[in-house]
C-alpha cells in the first residue's frame, strides 16, 4: 500500500470558504440509523441463470469474497426474479435447471428445476432468499420445492412466495379468473403463507410482499391484513427501480437530494415492517428495469449505489440485493463472464463504509448535491463518508471542500472511490478506482497497489477535496 502525504488534492484548497463544514457527533445523534446489519450489501441473481452464475463465472464467488473480506460476512444472496414465477419443481430431473430459449440473451418463458438447484444453493456460505412460484397456482408443487429447500439449506434466510405479484394480470391461474387486485393478492400471500407453513411446521420463514414499487399493492396495506400470518414472515420486501425505459437520466440517479426523493415512499414501508417485528429487505433493486440501460453500466451508477445504500439504511431498511440478470444480456451487472462492470466499484465502496459498523447518520440534510455522513461503532465516530453527487463529464472539474470537526485524533487516513467520467465504463477501459485498485475482468480479483491518503488534524479539524462525482472514506 502507498501513503500519500498531505497534499493539494487533500486540502482544501482557497475556495473553502465556500466549502461545507460539519462537527461531527461525537456520540450517534437523534437521526442516526438503528444497528446495521452485519452485510447489508447483497446481490439478487435471476432464478433459471443462478446455476450459472455459481458454476461457470469465476467471478462470481470473487466478487462475493472481495466484499466478504471488508465485513467478515458473507454477502446476502436472493435467488428469484421474474423466471421464479415461470419455474415448476420437478424431483425427478436430475439438472439444476431445464430449459430451452431461441437466443442466449433470452429468459425462458418455462423452465423446470431439480433437487440438485436446491443443493447447489445450500452450498453458499451465506444467507440466503430463494424466491419459489405462486403465479402458476400450483401450491403443492410450490409445498414440495419449500420441504426440500428448508431441508437442504442450512444457510435459508426466508422464501418468497412470488414476485413482484403486483405485475400478475387477471388471466394468471393465481387470479382464478377473477380481477387481480391488491385485496386479492393480500389474501392469496397470507392463504399461502398459512399453507405453505402448515405443511412445513415452519414460521419465521417467508419474505413477503415481493412488491415492484409501493403502489397499487404495499407492504403498509399487506401488513394491515397479516393478522397471526404474520409469525411465517421473517422479512417484509420491496423492489425498487429508480428508472425505466425511455427515462434514463444519469445525472438524476446518481444526485444525492434526487435519492433522497426517490426512495421517500418507501419510509412508510420499512416503519409498517416495523411494526410488525420484523425487518425491511430491498429483495430485488438495481438502476433501472429490464437488466438496465445505457446509464446503468457507467460510475455514475455505482455512485448511486453507495448514496443509495447509504440513505436507504438510514431509512432502517436491512439489506439491498442488487439483481445480476441475463449473463450476456445485463447493463447492471457488477461483472459478467468478460468484463467487470463499473457499478461493483460503488458496491465495494459502500461495503467497505458500513464494514463492521454499527449506525449510520446523516450530516448534511440531504437537500444538495452534498452528502456526508457519520459512522459510528461502539457508540464512538470511527468514519466519515463525504459524497460529492455534481455530475461530471467534460470541461474542468469543480470539486466541493469540507471541513470536519470534532476529530480526536492528529492525523486520519482515507480512500477514495474515483473515476476519469460520471460516464466511465470498464468496458470503455475507463476503469473506476477504489483506493488506487481495480478489478480484474473475468476473475473479480483486486489488483494494484492500494493508496491510502492522509490528512492532518489542526485544532481537531481537518479539510477534505472531494472532485465532482467522486467520494471520499475517512477512517478517523
Ligand atoms: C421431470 O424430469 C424427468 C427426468 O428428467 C423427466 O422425465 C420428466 O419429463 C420431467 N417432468 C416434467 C413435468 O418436466
Ligand atoms: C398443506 O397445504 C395444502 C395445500 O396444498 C392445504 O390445503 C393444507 O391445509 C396444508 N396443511 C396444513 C397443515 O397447513
Ligand atoms: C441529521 O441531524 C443533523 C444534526 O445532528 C442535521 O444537521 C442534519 O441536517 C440531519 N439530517 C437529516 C437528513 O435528517
Ligand atoms: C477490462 O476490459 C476492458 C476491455 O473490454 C478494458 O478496456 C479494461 O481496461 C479492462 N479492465 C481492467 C481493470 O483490466
Amino acid at each position: 500500500m502507498a501513503i500519500l502525504p498531505i497534499s493539494a488534492s487533500l486540502l482544501g484548497l482557497a475556495a473553502s470558504a465556500s466549502g461545507l463544514s460539519f462537527s461531527i457527533p461525537q456520540s450517534p445523534p437523534s437521526n442516526s440509523s438503528g444497528q446495521i446489519s452485519a452485510a447489508p450489501v447483497g446481490v439478487s441473481l435471476e432464478f433459471f441463470t443462478f446455476p450459472e452464475y455459481l458454476q461457470d463465472l469465476p467471478s462470481t464467488t470473487k466478487c462475493l469474497e472481495n466484499l466478504k473480506d471488508l465485513t467478515g460476512t458473507w454477502p446476502p444472496v436472493r435467488i428469484g426474479g421474474t423466471t421464479q414465477d415461470r419455474a415448476t419443481y420437478n424431483a425427478s430431473s436430475s439438472n439444476a435447471v431445464t430449459y430451452t430459449v431461441a437466443s442466449t440473451k433470452d429468459a425462458p418463458e418455462t423452465l423446470t428445476y431439480g433437487p440438485s438447484f436446491v443443493s447447489l444453493a445450500a452450498t453458499y456460505a451465506g444467507k440466503v432468499i430463494i424466491g419459489l412460484n405462486r403465479r402458476l397456482d400450483d401450491i403443492s408443487n410450490t409445498i414440495a420445492a419449500a420441504r426440500l429447500v428448508k431441508a437442504t439449506m442450512q444457510n435459508l434466510y426466508s422464501i418468497e412466495l412470488g414476485n413482484e405479484p403486483n405485475f400478475f394480470v387477471d388471466s394468471d391461474p393465481i387470479a382464478s379468473g377473477a380481477s387481480w387486485t391488491a385485496a386479492a393478492d393480500e389474501a392469496s400471500q397470507i392463504e399461502w403463507q398459512d399453507a405453505v407453513c402448515g405443511n412445513l411446521s415452519a414460521s419465521d420463514i417467508i419474505s413477503a410482499g415481493v412488491y415492484f414499487g409501493t403502489s397499487p399493492m404495499s407492504l403498509v396495506g399487506l401488513t394491515a391484513k397479516e393478522g397471526d400470518a404474520n409469525e411465517y414472515v421473517k422479512d417484509y420486501c420491496s423492489h425498487n427501480y429508480p428508472q425505466s425505459s425511455g427515462n434514463y437520466n444519469l445525472t438524476a440517479l446518481m444526485n444525492h437530494k434526487d435519492i433522497a426523493t426517490q426512495i421517500k415512499p418507501y419510509a412508510a414501508e420499512i416503519s409498517a415492517a416495523s411494526a410488525k417485528g420484523k425487518p425491511h429487505v430491498f429483495g430485488e433493486t438495481n438502476s433501472a428495469t429490464q437488466g438496465g440501460g445505457g446509464i446503468s453500466p457507467t460510475f455514475g451508477a455505482a455512485l448511486w449505489i453507495l448514496d443509495y445504500v447509504m440513505q436507504t439504511v438510514v431509512m432502517g431498511t436491512d439489506a439491498l440485493y442488487f439483481h445480476q440478470g441475463t449473463i450476456g444480456n445485463c447493463q447492471y451487472c457488477w461483472w459478467g463472464r468478460y468484463d467487470m462492470g463499473s457499478p461493483y466499484y460503488g458496491a465495494y465502496f459502500a461495503t467497505m463504509a458500513l464494514a463492521n459498523a454499527d449506525k449510520i447518520a446523516p450530516l448534511d440534510s440531504q437537500d444538495s448535491a452534498y452528502a456526508a455522513y457519520a459512522i459510528y461503532k461502539s457508540g464512538a465516530p470511527v468514519k466519515v463518508l463525504l459524497y460529492n453527487s455534481d455530475y461530471y463529464t467534460t470541461g474542468t472539474r469543480s470539486s466541493q471542500t469540507y471541513t470536519l470537526s470534532g476529530i480526536s485524533s492528529s492525523s486520519v487516513t482515507a480512500k477514495r472511490l474515483t473515476a476519469q467520467y460520471a460516464t466511465s465504463r470498464v468496458d470503455q477501459g475507463q476503469n473506476p478506482t477504489v483506493a488506487g485498485q481495480t478489478f480484474a475482468n473475468g476473475t473479480c480479483a483486486i489488483q494494484g497497489t492500494e493508496v491510502v491518503e492522509t490528512a492532518t488534524v489542526s485544532a481537531g479539524k481537518a479539510t477534505f477535496t472531494v472532485k465532482a462525482s467522486e467520494a471520499l472514506l475517512v477512517f478517523l
